[in-house]
């Protein structure tokens, strides 16, 4: 089965408990945290995540854009977050390895996210040890960017190992995600789709989360 992930980016930052409810159909909530170092752009934090995480039964997925995450993934996941993914460049592989236990310390699921110039061979030394991994389909930092196509050989290549090493690693694809774009990721092995403009900018968001499910 297919799983949504709406992007809060793309949600009314002044409005974010009615706009979190308007996505209850959806699989998971997809939350930014962006830090200004890691991606030009800063967004949400810690006490943002604490703040949300009573307003929704949905599971928070929470996309760390930041730099050295293992300083902060803890504090994350006792704010409430229960996937936590880290980028792979954002650190050295001992840290980011670090990360990971980290997360599955405190009981949540953990994973790793790559870059559109990173190549699917990075995600390689942590593959065992994810519950989630996530390829970009923009550059991170902004919402409401086009599609990258040319990711799609490295989603099929990750779903390949994935597959071959009989692993529960879900994979995901992140920016860009629309009506339009969601049949290259399903059939290239994403099975969590994220997608912000695509859901918000929708006149009937269940309808459109039901739509990107397929
Ligand atoms: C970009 C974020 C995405 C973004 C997706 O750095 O990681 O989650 O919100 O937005 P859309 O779906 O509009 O490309
Ligand atoms: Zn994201």
């Amino acid at each position: 089965m297919i799983k949504i992930a709406p992007s809060i980016l793309s949600a009314d930052f002044a409005n974010l408990e009615r706009d979190i409810r308007k996505i209850a159909s959806a699989d998971y909530v997809h939350v930014d945290v962006m830090d200004g170092l890691f991606v030009p752009n800063i967004t949400i934090g810690i006490p943002v995540v604490k703040a949300l995480r009573p307003t929704t039964s949905l599971p928070l997925d929470v996309h760390l854009m930041i730099e050295r995450p293992v300083r902060y993934v803890e504090q994350f996941c006792d704010a409430g977050a229960d996937i936590v993914t880290c980028h792979v460049e954002s650190d050295s592989e001992e840290n980011i390895r670090a990360a990971l236990t980290k997360i599955h310390a405190k009981g949540k699921k953990a994973g790793v996210v790559v870059k559109p110039k990173t190549p699917a061979e990075a995600v390689l030394p942590f593959l065992n040890e994810c519950d989630m991994v996530l390829v970009m389909t923009v550059e991170p930092g902004f919402g409401g960017q086009s599609f990258m196509a040319d990711m799609m050989p490295k989603v099929a290549q990750i779903r390949a190992w994935i597959d071959e090493r009989t692993l529960t690693c879900e994979l995901e694809v992140d920016g860009g995600v629309a009506i339009q774009t969601r049949d290259a990721c399903v059939n290239a092995g994403a099975n969590v789709l994220v997608a912000g403009s695509a859901v918000y900018g929708a006149e009937d968001i269940p309808a459109r989360i039901k739509e990107l499910r397929g």
